[in-house]
């Protein structure tokens, strides 16, 4: 006898990184961030005190959503914070697709989306990239016609790392007849000469919902914080009806706050990032991989055919020497292996134990 809903006992989980106990380990799989946050967010964790821990924390994290609505130019009741970017992805599926509606998703994409769609019992609306990662031309038509209430889009994509414009975002935004979540996970680490801004989507389109997250470009995923910018509209709905009584904690709160009021230190950590993705990408060229240009903080690396045991059997390889990075067991990755851009150390010793290894 089983007490799941039958779309529950047919889905699988969404599958986590590794995260090793032990020290010891290059851990070039989830794409932290290497550098440690800022001081200003561990000065404000030694102020944290047991009245802070004894009330309730803020429902909607005020103080935090002005410091991010001042960052980003926009009203802060057109954000809303939540437990973790993935919270936020959870949340407008459960706020915008009606039971039985399709979810328009890219492939590859974020793992977790159809995972997400599969709790909501919500059949996928799956439209191929191109070998190039770029997007399908009539992309917005295909989910409108598969009937689509919700799509997302990552960007930089992942797993690859490709930018997509904001001019095809607008068309897309323009065309698709659902609520477009546009996940800017890693849109930190985009190379500032690209000038690459989203957020007018959210003023001139009201089916725009970004995704921010504290995990990458702040060096924070212990703490899980991420937040959400669209129009008034969709923002008020989830934060006066679904989203959930205390989404985030009170130190999450404070020390998200710290994080975001301190923009040369987090943005010190994405310059370096970018030097390092600059380093390992030539790096990996020369060894014969082939690497899609990425504006994340990470890569992803086509394995040579002549390499034994292909990707799977280079990331055991690796994973043997206390190095770890990602295999993806899904179509179109098989032959690829994402790895995350570590500290410069972590970086030249991935580098030697591949050239061991090849
Ligand atoms: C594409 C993408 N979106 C969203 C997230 C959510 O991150 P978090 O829940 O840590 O904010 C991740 C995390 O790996 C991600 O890769």
């Amino acid at each position: 006898m089983t007490y799941e809903r039958p779309n529950i006992a047919r889905m699988t989980g969404y599958t986590p990184g590794e995260q090793p106990d032990g020290g010891g380990v290059i851990k070039l799989n989830t794409n932290e961030n290497p550098y440690p946050p800022s001081d200003a967010v561990m000065r404000a964790l030694q102020t944290i005190d047991g009245d802070a821990l004894r009330r309730y924390p803020h429902p909607d994290a005020l103080a935090f959503r002005r410091a991010a609505a001042e960052l980003h130019g926009v009203e802060a009741d057109r954000i809303i914070a939540t437990n973790g970017g993935d919270e936020l992805l959870r949340l407008v599926i459960t706020t915008f697709v009606e039971p039985g509606k399709p979810i328009g998703i890219t492939r590859p994409s974020y793992s977790l989306y159809p995972v997400l769609a599969a709790i909501q019992d919500a059949p996928l609306a799956t439209v191929d990239l191109h070998d190039d990662w770029s997007m399908p031309e009539d992309l917005a038509r295909q989910w409108n016609d598969a009937g689509a209430q919700l799509a997302f889009i990552v960007n930089p994509h992942a797993p690859s790392g490709t930018l997509y414009g904001v001019e095809l975002l607008k068309q897309i935004a323009g065309a698709f007849a659902g609520v477009l979540v546009i996940d800017e996970a890693y849109a930190d680490f985009v190379d500032p000469d690209l000038n690459y801004s989203s957020i007018d989507l959210t003023k001139q389109y009201d089916n725009v919902v970004l995704l921010r997250t504290m995990s990458k470009g702040y060096s924070l995923a212990g703490l899980r914080f991420g937040y959400g910018i669209g129009s008034k509209g969709l923002i008020e709905t989830m934060t006066t009806k679904t989203k959930d009584s205390y989404p985030t904690d009170a130190i999450a709160q404070a020390l998200a706050g710290a994080a975001i009021g301190d923009q040369p230190g987090a943005a010190e950590t994405w310059q370096a990032v970018r030097g390092e993705r600059r380093r390992l990408t030539a790096e990996l060229v020369t060894l014969g991989f082939g690497v899609s240009r990425s504006q994340s903080n990470f890569v992803l690396a086509t394995i040579p055919p002549a390499v034994a045991g292909g990707a799977k059997g280079l990331y055991e390889a690796l994973k043997s020497r206390n190095i770890l990075v990602r295999y993806f067991d899904s179509e179109r990755l098989t032959d690829k292996l994402r790895i995350s851009v570590g500290s410069p150390e972590e970086n030249t010793a991935l580098l030697k134990a591949l050239r061991e290894l090849m």
